[in-house]
């Protein structure tokens, strides 16, 4: 279904600022993240879909093969891929009545209290095929694409029934393979508890019911069929307290799976100190951790993922506290969280401004978070994340000489040119080169 321009070599040159990001082989900590490892006037060249080389223009054009294919991106930024760490990309409907509930007044709680929130997205999932969720998910999988992100982590979560949760897995399966971007899949059975679970008369044994469903029929399940890496929680205390996640992570750990979960999200529960105890990848959101939970994480290490669009799509403002987990130590990612209730973003430009302005994050702190740390927290650090000699050569030319206006100039999409594993994926008309056929034009 997309097709790409083959080329064996591919020469981007005159980059006012490369943003290579090289440095130590992994998670990026403390004045680390600072340290973009930026060259100026500079260029990459791209064989096989790798990158072989990355300095002075002349001295990299030097090596390029004659009829190499060539990208002038004088005065431009070129960048690594976003790496999206946290998404629940693939979901059915949309929730534009709960947005206009919150801004009259309801908390996300308070509606999905009354049946909406997640459960409302699971019921619209559960009714589609996995054929329809696939066709709805390739606007978003070029929205993506199109801001700049090469690579996300994609959950499932609004099946909440054995088959469903199949089916949104095989979805991100097949999105990984049939489309340019590449998706690193997490199990989250434990999203919700499901309506069929939800009785008032039984002190709990339905929900305990269903803790044993995830537990002895879906994780095993998606372990024998290859369908996660992760497995993922929302430990919340009106979702999964810190008890029943620690039962279902446990599982998870001795079946294989990688641990990233929703921790300390919407209160302080624990989460964060269960991410250390469990050895976690990641502990995501946190925007409620206190410092013992901080330097829990630090002891662990654990990466941090951070998701300020959800707390600004939210209208909240209480924002993780950046600035004291990267003074701590505490490796920090950026994510968008992009899902229909909370985060409906696919832009990790936008995350990043919000990264700045409201959790006081430079702008380089904020690209490393959204690009190497990303990439390690998916355990795909030493192939993606940054431009350096031998990495996938996942790269993005942006339209502005300074990486700092790609959060201060906010609410514009930047991404002039992508390019995946050494392919265009989407670019430009205005580039000034001749378009390109079979790949997305912005
Ligand atoms: O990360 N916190 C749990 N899950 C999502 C929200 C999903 C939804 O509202 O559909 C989040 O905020
Ligand atoms: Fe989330």
């Amino acid at each position: 279904m997309f097709l790409f321009i083959m080329t064996d070599e591919l020469l981007i040159l005159n980059a006012s600022q490369l943003v290579t990001l090289k440095g130590a082989a992994r998670p990026r900590v403390g004045a680390e993240m600072r340290d973009l490892a930026i060259l100026e006037n500079s260029a990459v060249l791209i064989r096989d879909g790798l990158i072989v080389a990355t300095g002075a223009t002349s001295e990299v054009a030097a090596q390029a093969a004659s009829q190499c294919q060539t990208l002038d991106a004088a005065n431009r930024v070129v960048m690594p891929g976003f790496v999206d760490a946290h998404t629940h990309a693939v979901f059915a409907g949309t929730r534009e009545d709960e947005y206009e509930m919150r801004a009259a007044g309801f908390t996300y709680q308070e509606i999905a209290a009354r049946g909406g929130g997640i459960r409302s997205t699971v019921r619209k999932t559960r009714a589609a095929s996995a054929a329809e969720l696939f066709d709805m998910a390739l606007p978003r999988v070029r929205w993506l694409l199109e801001h700049g992100t090469t690579t996300i982590e994609a959950k499932s979560g609004y099946g909440l029934t054995l088959d469903d949760e199949l089916k949104i897995l095989r979805v991100i399966q097949s999105l990984n393979r049939d489309t340019p971007l590449e998706l690193v899949p997490t199990f989250l059975g434990a999203h919700e508890i499901p309506d069929e679970y939800r009785r008032s008369d039984d002190a709990g044994q339905a929900r305990t019911a269903y803790i044993d469903l995830v537990i002895s029929e879906m994780l095993p399940r998606v372990a024998n069929e290859h369908l996660a890496e992760f497995c993922d929680v929302f430990c919340e205390a009106h979702v999964f307290n810190v008890q029943e996640s620690r039962r279902i992570l446990k599982a998870a750990k001795e079946l294989g799976f990688g641990l990233r979960f929703h921790a300390d999200q919407l209160s302080l529960g624990g989460g964060s100190q269960l991410a250390a105890e469990l050895q976690a990848t990641t502990a995501d959101h946190i925007e409620w951790i206190d410092e013992a939970g901080i330097a829990a994480l630090q002891r662990a290490k654990v990466i941090a993922v951070l998701l300020p669009g959800a707390v600004f799509n939210l209208g909240l403002t209480k924002y993780a506290p950046a600035r004291r987990l990267i003074e701590a130590g505490v490796g920090v990612a950026l994510a968008t969280d992009f899902n229909p209730g909370s985060s409906p973003t696919p832009s990790m430009q936008m995350a990043l401004s919000i990264a700045c302005t409201q959790m006081q994050m430079t702008p380089a702190e904020a690209l490393t978070a959204a690009t190497i740390n990303a990439a390690y927290s998916l355990n795909r650090g030493a192939r993606l994340g940054s431009l350096e000699s031998g990495k996938q050569a996942d790269v993005v030319i942006f339209d502005c000489a300074d990486y700092r206006q790609i959060p201060y100039f906010f609410g514009i999409n930047h991404a002039l040119t992508v390019i995946k594993k050494g392919r265009v994926v989407v670019t430009q008309k205005s580039l000034g080169e001749k378009p390109i056929e079979n790949c997305y034009t912005r």
